[in-house]
């Protein structure tokens, strides 16, 4: 829908170039139907103005097809009637190309920045050459919307494969000729043996050296050509899957990863790439050296019709033993890929809970574990290292036969006339012969892995296949979000769970409020924020944002408007600056402290000795929870999101920090709705409306006071903290305690709550 960032940022970004070129490019994408955010926009690193490639991964991203390219005029004028073409400017800015005139010799352009209804003017060659670096934008709806949906099969790689037209026909190609070029050598021993040795002829001998020769360079560069080729392309390929891999793991909701271990969740996924190996390696030079068969067969038909009988029935025969086997292949291969995944997952979880194993002395239960999971996948390694041992034990006199064995039978032949080969034949059959029986063992090496793959494919299709978010984060509407919340008979139960979570919730509040959220442990309180973002979308009722339905909001646009600080925020190595802007584009040093020291956070960050490039530790084990927590309100401020909520945010805090978030809470509100959820009742006094949640239902809803006067549960939890002033007293039952293990939170609650 309406997509324009407010009037203020239009003045001051109108000047700028790349915001030009990006508004050309969400115009062009616009007309496709394609909703594109500029904010969606990531720049690449050394990139002074964003490149038609970058801007074609862009608008792939959020679901169409893009192609950036080099037109020249000539072309650019042919293009007739199009769909808007994004001409990039020398500027570093873009017009937008709505039409050609070639009869006029003109191109319509219109201003990226203005409406559609705006007319386009007509410029010709010369002026836009001044202006017009030659580079092009092409966008197109995708044809096949579900092409990024894809289920993840067999058919799914095969399609991928296939889509590489060019170097695999060029990989083909260049495959049958150097089968073809195999055959020569083997032809030209028979010469050597039967002319040259048996006549004594030195002519034939000089001729034919040449014609080694020659033929072996065209061989060297063939194959050298050929590996070059297939390295392309399933370079190309390896890339296109790890990608589209890693697109369907973002696009699935958060609900899954809260379902699934994260440690099942990694082996599965790593399962794609035992796919990927198979399917650019073995399979690729598999499917290629089979050429060599049909080269070669009628060669040896031609050169002894019997021999060419045997050598194929012994090359049956292995493809027999492989069919026979493959049952109690796939099955032993199968576990065995499980078992390694389960092993996998515990060392994963082992990892990262060390904290918890360490602190609770778990050692020997983790070890005791991962020996058990050790001696399964030790048992099913040696099971299919038995299997595959059969298996060429059976498959290789066959592969004698037809490489050494075949010599015999022909000797034979020969000796009782009852073949009239010579003995240069006798021996290029030989020397052939070994060409037919490679092939077919490494096709039967392929089926035994066939099997392990199609068990990877499983695994990773039980994590890829999953139902994703992508429709919901790329469609849907973009309106200006001002923070107005309401409730209307919503109910909702997660997954799998019996209880309701959320019981007929029903309230609204005007943008700008200070709501805040209290209740017992496993009221529900998190439920609400968590339906707020999106996460969970399966409920029944109304939750309008500004009077729109949740649901018709995109999914992104909708995440991007709140700020959220949960309890335990998880930094990511880098910088503190990195971690304020979390990577996103377009934030200043201004940018970064104006949000620390909203959050209270600049002090402490001034006080470090690199200040803002103070490297935080992976686990953040360099700063004090308090001051991660100050850090992850920065990083929701930054944004300066309408929408802020704040889960037990400054739970774990110690009273100073605490102290400070808290004076600064009327601050950081100011011009947004906030959703505050504290079991400290004494942190929210100040809010214009409290929510008081139990057991999945909304008790009441009002403001400090008045709840005091009248909502039973609300005066109660209010006696149990301040009762708390006095040591010796319980703290407030079973209220939920922040599980931080950094000693000052823990100490700093009890006079936490005297603050106020
Ligand atoms: N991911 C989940 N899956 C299933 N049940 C959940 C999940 N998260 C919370 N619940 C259940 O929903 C209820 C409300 O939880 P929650 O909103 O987190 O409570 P609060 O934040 O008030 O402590 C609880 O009974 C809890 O057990
Ligand atoms: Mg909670």
């Amino acid at each position: 829908m309406e997509q324009r960032p407010s009037p203020e940022d239009e003045s001051s970004e109108s000047q700028n170039p790349v915001y030009i070129r990006l508004r050309a490019v969400v115009a062009a994408a616009h007309f496709h139907g394609i909703n594109l955010d500029v904010r969606d926009f990531a720049a690449e690193k050394g990139e002074k103005f964003p490149s038609p490639a970058t801007l074609a991964r862009w608008v792939r991203a959020q679901g169409g097809v893009a192609k950036g390219m080099r037109l020249r005029w000539s072309y650019l004028i042919r293009l007739g009637n199009t769909p808007p073409v994004v001409l990039m400017f020398k500027d570093g800015s873009a017009g937008l190309m709505v039409g050609t005139d070639p009869a006029r010799g003109i191109v319509w352009l219109r201003d990226p920045l203005k409406g559609e209804g705006d007319p386009p003017v007509p410029v010709d060659q010369l002026r836009l050459a001044q202006v017009w670096n030659g580079d092009v934008l092409l966008i197109k709806r995708r044809r096949d919307e579900s092409e990024a949906e894809a289920r993840f099969d067999l058919l799914w790689f095969v399609k991928l494969v296939l889509r590489e037209k060019r170097g695999l026909r060029d990989v083909i190609f260049s495959s049958m000729v150097l089968s073809i070029l195999q055959i020569f050598p083997a032809l030209i021993v028979m010469q050597v043996i039967d002319r040259v040795v048996n006549y004594h002829s030195m002519a034939t001998l000089v001729s034919l050296t040449g014609f080694v020769v020659i033929l072996s360079v065209y061989e060297v560069l063939l194959s050298y050509g050929r590996q070059e080729l297939s390295l392309v392309v399933s370079t190309r390929l390896d890339a296109r899957i790890s990608l589209h891999a890693f697109n369907r793991l973002l696009s699935l909701p958060l609900e899954f990863y809260e379902r699934q271990q994260s440690g099942e969740i990694l082996g599965r996924f790593s399962a794609v790439f035992r796919v990927r190996d198979f399917m650019t390696g073995q399979l690729l030079n598999t499917m290629l050296d089979l050429f060599v068969l049909f080269v070669v067969m009628p060669v040896l038909f031609y050169m002894s019709p019997t021999m060419a009988w045997l050598t194929l029935a012994a090359a049956g025969a292995i493809g027999l033993i492989v069919v026979i086997m493959l049952p109690a292949v796939s099955r032993v291969a199968g576990q065995q890929i499980r078992t390694e995944m389960r092993r996998n997952a515990t060392l994963y979880e082992t990892v990262a809970g060390i904290r918890t194993v360490k602190t609770l002395a778990l050692e020997n239960t983790r070890r005791t574990e991962w020996d058990e999971r050790t001696a399964d996948v030790v048992q099913w390694r040696l099971a299919s290292g038995r299997m595959s041992n059969w298996i060429n034990t059976f498959v290789s006199p066959l592969n004698m036969f037809i490489n050494r064995g075949i010599i015999l039978v022909g000797a034979y032949l020969i000796l009782t006339g009852s073949d009239s080969m010579q003995g240069g034949a006798l021996m290029a059959f030989m020397m052939l012969g070994g060409r037919v029986a490679s092939p077919l063992v490494s096709l039967a090496r392929l089926m035994e892995t066939v099997n392990e793959v199609t068990v990877s494919l499983n695994e990773a299709g039980m994590v890829l296949n999953q139902p994703t978010e992508t429709k919901a984060l790329t469609t849907g509407m973009r309106p200006k979000i001002k923070g107005a919340l309401s409730f209307t008979n919503v109910n909702f139960t997660y997954p799998g769970s019996a209880n309701k979570a959320l019981i007929d919730i029903n309230f609204s509040v005007p943008a700008g409020t200070m709501l805040g959220l209290v209740g017992r442990s496993g009221s529900g309180k998190s439920t609400i924020t968590r339906l707020l973002q999106g996460v969970s979308r399966n409920y029944e009722g109304y939750l309008r944002l500004d009077g729109i339905d949740l649901r018709e909001i995109n999914l992104h646009h909708l995440r991007r408007s709140f700020g959220v600080v949960l309890q335990d925020n998880f930094l990511f190595r880098g910088t503190i600056q990195d971690n304020i802007t979390a990577g996103r584009p377009g934030y200043t040093i201004d940018d970064v402290v104006r949000a620390a020291r909203l959050a209270g956070a600049e002090e402490f960050i001034e006080r470090m000795p690199a200040g803002y490039e103070t490297w935080i530790e992976e686990g953040s084990t360099n700063i004090s929870g308090g001051q991660r927590q100050r850090l992850a309100i920065a990083r929701a401020v930054i944004s300066d999101p309408k929408l802020m909520i704040l889960d037990e945010a400054t739970s774990a805090l110690d009273p100073e920090s605490e102290a400070l978030v808290n004076a600064n809470l009327q601050r950081i509100g100011k011009g947004r709705t906030m959703v505050i959820v504290s079991h400290r009742l004494s942190s929210l006094v100040d809010c214009d409306k409290i929510a008081v949640m139990d057991h999945g239902e909304l008790v009441d809803i009002a403001p400090h006071e008045v709840l005091l006067e009248r909502c039973e549960i609300y005066r109660t939890l209010w006696l149990q903290q301040n009762r708390h002033i006095n040591p010796g007293a319980s703290r407030g039952g079973d209220e939920d305690r922040a599980d931080e293990d950094g000693g000052p939170s823990e100490q700093g609650r009890l006079p936490g709550g005297e603050n106020k």
